[in-house]
């Protein structure tokens, strides 16, 4: 395994690499990593002969800069755990190498980026596409592999790989979940002892969601999750909206054709956390 900081290292690597035939799969992150990532990365090894794992916490997806200053940096840890999985090298670049001039670029995704995330994040999906499309172009995957958690941002990354026809396949993963059921997520190593005890509670209440369908419609469904969140005094909820998972519209009847997804924003304390869920009806 090896860290590169630069882009020219990197890319002196993968050049031999590809000059061989090798394919790359890559898995962007931004550290603090957890079994969630750890599985991409284990995916990765099974399906490419190299595997690359960027590091790097990108200041033009935040659109809170108190968020951006606390996001967990676990460099050390992180390359601690990447050392027994297959990962062939890390790229963790300084900002400067990854924006040696600010990056006006304005993508416009229509209607995916205008709902949910998008809506109490704005900016968000745009620093994300600037940030992942000069990872794609430094990288040349032949596949980059994302977890289903961020379902909005997987759509994005979709869309932005059509818009700009870049040859690389997007690979969505499975939520990977504590015992309990909380997604993992970054951010669950900045919850309160209180506020960690609760936020399991978020994927229950999903799941009822999920088995009360049968009774009910979307729109009493999402009054529901709306009561019950609003029940547990440590949680607030953000938003939850249950859309058509290709076009991220809300559906209001069982009878829409598609997979209905339950996608939820949630804040314990001042950490938002998020998670989704389908509706197999
Ligand atoms: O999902 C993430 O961790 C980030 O949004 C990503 C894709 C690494 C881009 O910074």
């Amino acid at each position: 395994m090896e860290l590169f900081k630069t882009i020219k290292e990197l890319q002196q690597a993968l050049t031999a690499d590809k000059n061989k035939g090798f394919s790359i799969g890559f898995v962007p992150t931004m550290g603090a990593l957890h079994r969630g990532h750890l599985s991409l990365v284990e995916r990765a090894g099974l399906e490419n002969e190299r595997v690359v794992v960027s590091i790097f916490v990108n200041p033009t997806q935040f659109n809170n800069s108190n968020d951006l200053k606390s996001y967990p940096r676990t460099l050390d840890s992180d390359l601690e755990l990447l050392s027994s999985y297959p990962c062939d090298y890390i790229f963790s670049p300084e900002v400067t190498e990854i924006y040696p001039e600010p990056d006006t670029r304005k993508f416009d995704f229509g209607t995916l980026e205008t709902v949910m995330e998008g809506h109490f994040r704005p900016g968000h999906f745009n620093g994300v596409a600037q940030v992942v499309s000069k990872l794609f172009e430094i990288v040349k995957p032949d596949k980059a592999y994302f977890g289903l958690k961020d379902f909005q941002q997987y759509s994005i990354i979709k869309a932005m790989c059509s818009m700009l026809q870049l040859p690389v396949r997007i690979i969505p993963c499975d939520i990977i979940r504590e015992k309990d059921g909380l997604a993992m997520s970054s951010r669950n190593a900045l919850l309160t002892e209180n506020h960690r005890a609760v936020a399991p509670q978020i994927f229950s209440i999903l799941q009822e969601a999920v088995s009360e369908a049968e009774l009910f419609g979307p729109e009493e469904i999402k009054k529901r999750v709306i009561g019950k969140i609003a029940s547990i005094p440590l949680l607030q909820l953000e938003y939850f909206d249950i859309v058509d998972e290709l076009t991220l519209q809300n559906i209001t009847s069982w009878e829409h054709q598609g997979v209905k997804v339950g996608c939820i924003a949630v804040f314990a304390g001042s950490v938002r956390l998020i998670d989704n869920i389908v509706f197999a009806k």
